[in-house]
């Protein structure tokens, strides 16, 4: 029997990365240690964390008409991930994330490029190959409008959808509402929804909280799930490592604690290296982490 569908519908970036001692501060500048490019994206780091997982993953996204374009394609290819009409935007850039590492922690930029081109139009074409989706997954690099339209065609064609809404912004509650999980950070969460315990999507919410884990409402109060403590190099993509993962432990039926403890492990894994797709474990990885860390966190 084929293995469920997942279908990543985002964003594709090549990730410019610096890493330094000291941020500079406004107007000054400093000498950093070494640069490396390297490929991300949040659309694209979930889709290569779950197919690692072993999940069956199609992707939807676009790219610049550049060699970065060409370059990131292949990266996605070659991890076996079904690309849908992934086609370079004539006179458009690929997107690119500034990415700057310093103290074990990353400030990004992200020029979306190309990434803006992946509108509902675009989206309403390629409908057929959503509607065999078992599980979508996105995220707020993509236009907004078409974040909206996702949720609706999936809603009315009962497909659940994780939204992991990164960067923060905001949506109508009307549209949050037609999510199946929601996968913000901490200051997403209190950003988009203030007090995470009394909004209509509480029960969605799957909160990341870095080196402390992720939780859920269970009753009245978060339940904490924690992760494993590990030696941290790069913390870049460990939020998609743990999106892509959690829909691969949802596909693959487990409750949602055990899913979120399956994305943990991946995440936790995944911060041990440097850039967002290197770090990312294969599926052998994760079941021998785990063997050796049974009964630790
Ligand atoms: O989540 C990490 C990703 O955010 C990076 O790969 C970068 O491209 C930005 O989109």
């Amino acid at each position: 029997m084929e293995k469920p569908l997942i279908t990543v519908i985002g964003s594709v970036n090549m990730d410019l990365v610096t890493n330094t001692n000291i941020f500079p501060t406004q107007g000054e500048t400093v000498i950093g240690d070494f640069f490396k490019t390297l490929p991300g994206g949040k659309g694209a780091n979930q889709a290569i964390a779950a197919a690692r997982l072993g999940g069956r993953v199609q992707f939807i996204g676009r790219v610049g008409d550049d060699s970065f374009g060409v370059e990131l394609k292949k990266v996605l290819n070659d991890e076996g991930i079904h690309l849908i009409n992934v086609e370079p935007v004539t006179h458009m850039s690929s997107g690119v994330a500034t990415i700057i590492l310093s103290e074990g922690d990353n400030r990004i930029i992200v020029t979306p490029g190309a990434n803006d081109y992946v509108d509902i139009e675009y989206v309403e074409r390629l409908k057929d190959q959503i509607l065999k989706s078992d599980l979508v997954l996105v995220q707020f690099e993509i236009p907004l409008e078409t974040i909206r339209y996702i949720l609706t065609l999936c809603k009315d064609n009962d497909i659940p959808v994780i939204v992991n809404p990164a960067p923060a912004r905001q949506l109508e509650m009307d549209d949050w509402v037609k999510a199946t999980y929601i996968t913000p950070n901490e200051t997403e969460a209190v950003q988009l929804f203030g007090d995470v315990k009394n909004q209509p999507i509480s029960k969605q919410l799957i909160i990341t909280q870095g080196s402390e884990g992720a939780s859920f409402l269970v009753g009245e109060t978060f339940k904490q799930i924690p992760t494993y403590k590990v030696p941290v190099t790069d913390t870049t993509g460990a939020g998609d490592t743990f999106n892509g993962a959690l829909a691969v432990a949802l596909m693959e039926g487990l409750e949602l604690a055990e899913a979120i403890k399956f994305a943990n492990g991946a995440a936790a894994l995944s911060v041990q290296k440097l850039g967002a797709q290197t770090g990312m474990p294969t599926r052998e990885d994760l079941d021998n982490f785990f063997q050796k860390r049974r009964g630790l966190t």
